[in-house]
This record gives structure tokens, C-alpha cells and sequence, in this order.
């Protein structure tokens, strides 16, 4: 073969393949990218050198993308409002004190900044209040990822003993003695409501709205390479490769939505306080666990509720990292309270569980490792995102 016609035939065998490699790489960067390793923070004569914008596409990280709304609750402007109000109601609790607003506050980051929740009167909650700032992309929600979707998580919320505690037919008749209400819900839904079961597709709607701005990581990621300081840069590559983060914590919204043993250790207000034992007990049993469980578990088994799988007990849903500057204290049990907590903890390879991670080791970071990283955690912040309380509508009485 002639030379020139060798290197045609190679060219219209070896581009294909490269187009081929490149969207694979690329495509595996898109809702579950693989682990990419690359090579350490520093080369060998010293020098850093940050990833680009490109590079970080590539292992999956980017801005945020669409909402995507289940196809039975589309979008409508009247339904956001309607959920806005829904979600500041105190009425859609059994002693009309608390409402979902309550508990996920505008102005703490849509979290109650308590290490474990205060829990409907009478009782104290469990767990750490997660935000719900772009909680809409999360394919599974709460802790032990119980809840699949936004509105089936609300109804929870409403029901839940240690939320709520309401009754859906009671839900349906305050409601239905609120003429705003009635007339929303007409508009939205259709005559014959108000309906629990739209009550809360309203309010998955309102959530969806709540959502990110002009977060430093995402200027960055946009081309704006001054976006991010230079100690943020370092933190990016070390999360990316020394520290193993991106390992769990990939993709837009920095979560594989999966679920590890980290072994976080108990905060001694678990399991000091009889009103939180009695919440514990109560968990364990309603979610019907074996009486050996119920009788010897001293902590949070996690997706073990969910699966009734002895390898899953102590395991939790990774949760995002965006927005963790509004929302300390960290963790499943508000055992952090700040960032570097965090991350002496992982520096220390973890803590106790029979089912640790593998993934986890101690990591030796130097005290500049540690800024950087949290410099970095810090870059995915955005601004507050502050809903004005709404004003609601009253009762009156209509038979
Ligand atoms: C008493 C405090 C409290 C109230 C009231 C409350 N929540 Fe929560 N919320 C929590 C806690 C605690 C969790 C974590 C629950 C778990 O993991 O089991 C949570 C979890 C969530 C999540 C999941 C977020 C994620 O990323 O996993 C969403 C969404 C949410 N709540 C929305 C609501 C809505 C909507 C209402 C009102 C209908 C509401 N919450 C009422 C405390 C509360
Ligand atoms: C093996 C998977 C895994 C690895 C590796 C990992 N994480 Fe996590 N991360 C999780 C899980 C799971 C949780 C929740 C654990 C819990 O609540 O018990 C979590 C929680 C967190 C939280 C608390 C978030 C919140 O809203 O409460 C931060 C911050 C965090 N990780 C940062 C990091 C950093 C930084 C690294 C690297 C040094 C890292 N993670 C490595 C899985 C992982």
C-alpha cells in the first residue's frame, strides 16, 4: 500500500476510535461517572497544577442541570404558589405549630441548624434536618433514602409522628375551611379538593424551585478560572485525588446517591435523653425491625431500615456538598459542627462500624491539605436563598 493511502486508512480507523474513547469518558461523567484517578496535586519539580473546567467535566463534576419533574406533577407558577404557602402552614400539623418552614428555615440554609431536630411538641426527632435546597434532583430522600420522590417524602413529613404528626383527612378538612385554599386548589388541581395527596405534589413543586445561585465552583466551572482562589483550586485537586472524596461525592450535585459506613460516631445527646430513646424505640419498632434488633440496637442503623440487610446497618445516603456553608452541623446526627471537624474525621480514616467502608483509610493531610480542602467544600456555597414568609389565608366556615 502506498504510504499516503496507509496513513488515510489509518486515520479513518483511528478517529472514529478516538471520538469513540472521548464520548465514553465523557458519557460515564453524566449521572453515575466512574472513579478517575489522576495524578497528584503537585508535579515532580513542585509546581501546582489545578484542574481546568474541562478536566473536572470529564470526572463528572458541572453545574447544576434542569429540574426534572415527575410527568403526573407538571409545572405551573400557581402551583409554586399554592406550595409556598402550603409549606409555611402550621396548619398542616396536628397542633397547628409546626410547619415544614419550621424545621427547613430560609434563613438557616432551609435546615433548623440544630445537630438532631426538635421534633413535633412532646417529643424530640432523631436525626439532622437535611436542607432542601436542590433537593428536586435527588433520586432518594432522607438519610436512609426511604422516600423516592419529593411529594411522597412530603406526605411522610406530614404523617410522621416525630414531624407532624397529622392525619391526611384532618390535612383535607382544615384545608377545606380555608376559601383561599379551596379556590387554589380548584385552580390547580380541579374542583372536589383540596386533596392531601396534592397538598403535597404542591409543595414538591414549591421545593423544586429552591435551587442554588452563583456559586463560586460553578463561575468556575462556566470558564471563569479566577472563579476560585488558589487554595480552593488545591482543595478541588486533593478532593479529586490524595483525599479520595470524589470517590462518594462525584457528579453535579458531589453525591454518588448511594449509601456507605462511615462509622460517624454518637453524639452523646442520643443517647442521654429518655424523650430521644423513646423516638429511637419507636423508629426501630414501626419500621418493623426484629425484636432482636429492637432489643439490642444502641444506634441509627441507617439503610438497614430500609432493607432489613445485616451489611447495610450503619450505612447512610451520601449527601450532597453543595450549600454546606448554610448548613452546619453535619452529618446524620449533627455530630460535626464545623467543617473541620469533618475532616479531621476522614483524615483519621473514619470511625468504628462493622460495615466501615473500605474506601476509607487515613489519609496523612498536612495542615494546609485541610484549609484547602475545606476552602474548596466552602466554594460550592452559594447565595442564601430567602422566601419571604408568606402571609396565610384564614378559616372561615363554609359547609
Ligand atoms: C420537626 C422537624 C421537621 C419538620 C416539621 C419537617 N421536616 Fe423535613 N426533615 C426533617 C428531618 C430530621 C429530616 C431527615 C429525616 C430522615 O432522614 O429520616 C427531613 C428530611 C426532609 C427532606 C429530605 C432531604 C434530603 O436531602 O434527603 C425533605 C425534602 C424535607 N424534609 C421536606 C419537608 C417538608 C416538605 C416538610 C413539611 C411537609 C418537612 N420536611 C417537615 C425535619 C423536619
Ligand atoms: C466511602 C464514601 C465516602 C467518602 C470516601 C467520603 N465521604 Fe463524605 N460522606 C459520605 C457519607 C455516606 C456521608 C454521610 C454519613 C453519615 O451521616 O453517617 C458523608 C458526609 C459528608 C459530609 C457531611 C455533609 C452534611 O451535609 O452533613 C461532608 C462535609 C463530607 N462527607 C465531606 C467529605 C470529604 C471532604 C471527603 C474526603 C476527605 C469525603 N467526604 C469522603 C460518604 C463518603
Amino acid at each position: 500500500m502506498p504510504v499516503r493511502i496507509r496513513w488515510i486508512a489509518l486515520g479513518a480507523i483511528g478517529i472514529p476510535a478516538i471520538v469513540i474513547i472521548v464520548t465514553v469518558v465523557l458519557m460515564s461523567g453524566n449521572d453515575a461517572p466512574s472513579v478517575i484517578t489522576l495524578p497528584p496535586p503537585s508535579t515532580a519539580d513542585g509546581e501546582f497544577v489545578p484542574l481546568t473546567p474541562f478536566q473536572a467535566r470529564v470526572l463528572g463534576f458541572d453545574v447544576l442541570d434542569e429540574v426534572n419533574l415527575p410527568q403526573d406533577n407538571p409545572f405551573s407558577e400557581a402551583k409554586v404558589a399554592l406550595g409556598r404557602l402550603l409549606f409555611f402552614d402550621p396548619r398542616l400539623s396536628a397542633n397547628s405549630a409546626v410547619s415544614c418552614a419550621s424545621c427547613h428555615q430560609p434563613g438557616q440554609g432551609w435546615t433548623d441548624g440544630l445537630p438532631l431536630s426538635f421534633g413535633y411538641a412532646g417529643s424530640v426527632h432523631w436525626r439532622n434536618t437535611p436542607t432542601i435546597i436542590n433537593s428536586a434532583f435527588h433520586p432518594k430522600l432522607d438519610w436512609d433514602g426511604k422516600a423516592l420522590r419529593l411529594d411522597i417524602q412530603a406526605q411522610g413529613a406530614m404523617k410522621g409522628a416525630v414531624a407532624m404528626n397529622m392525619d391526611p383527612v384532618m390535612v383535607e378538612e382544615r384545608l377545606r375551611q380555608i376559601p383561599e385554599y379551596v379556590k387554589r386548589f380548584d385552580d390547580v388541581f380541579g374542583p372536589g379538593g383540596p386533596w392531601f395527596d396534592d397538598a403535597s405534589r404542591a409543595i414538591a413543586i414549591f421545593q423544586s424551585t429552591i435551587l442554588s445561585s452563583n456559586v463560586p465552583f460553578d463561575r468556575f466551572m462556566e470558564g471563569d478560572e479566577s472563579a476560585l482562589s488558589e487554595s480552593e483550586k488545591r482543595g478541588f485537586k486533593l478532593f479529586t485525588t490524595t483525599a479520595g472524596c470524589s470517590a462518594c461525592h462525584r457528579g453535579r450535585l458531589f453525591t454518588d446517591e448511594d449509601f456507605h459506613g462511615l462509622g460517624v460516631p454518637t453524639p452523646e445527646q442520643f443517647s442521654t435523653n429518655a424523650i430521644r430513646q423513646i423516638t429511637f424505640n419507636y423508629q426501630l419498632r414501626s419500621r418493623g425491625v426484629s425484636e432482636e434488633v429492637y432489643r439490642t440496637a444502641t444506634d441509627d442503623p441507617g439503610l438497614y431500615l430500609v432493607t432489613k440487610v445485616d451489611t447495610d446497618f450503619g450505612q447512610f445516603r451520601t449527601p450532597m456538598l453543595r450549600e454546606l456553608g448554610q448548613t452546619a452541623p453535619y452529618m446524620h446526627n449533627g455530630a460535626f459542627a464545623t467543617l473541620e471537624e469533618v475532616i479531621e474525621f476522614y483524615n483519621s480514616g473514619g470511625g468504628e462500624s462493622p460495615n466501615l467502608d473500605p474506601l476509607l483509610r487515613p489519609l496523612g493531610l498536612t495542615d494546609q491539605n485541610k484549609s484547602d480542602l475545606v476552602a474548596f467544600l466552602m466554594s460550592l456555597t452559594g447565595d442564601p436563598i430567602i422566601v419571604e414568609e408568606p402571609q396565610l389565608p384564614p378559616y372561615k366556615v363554609i359547609k
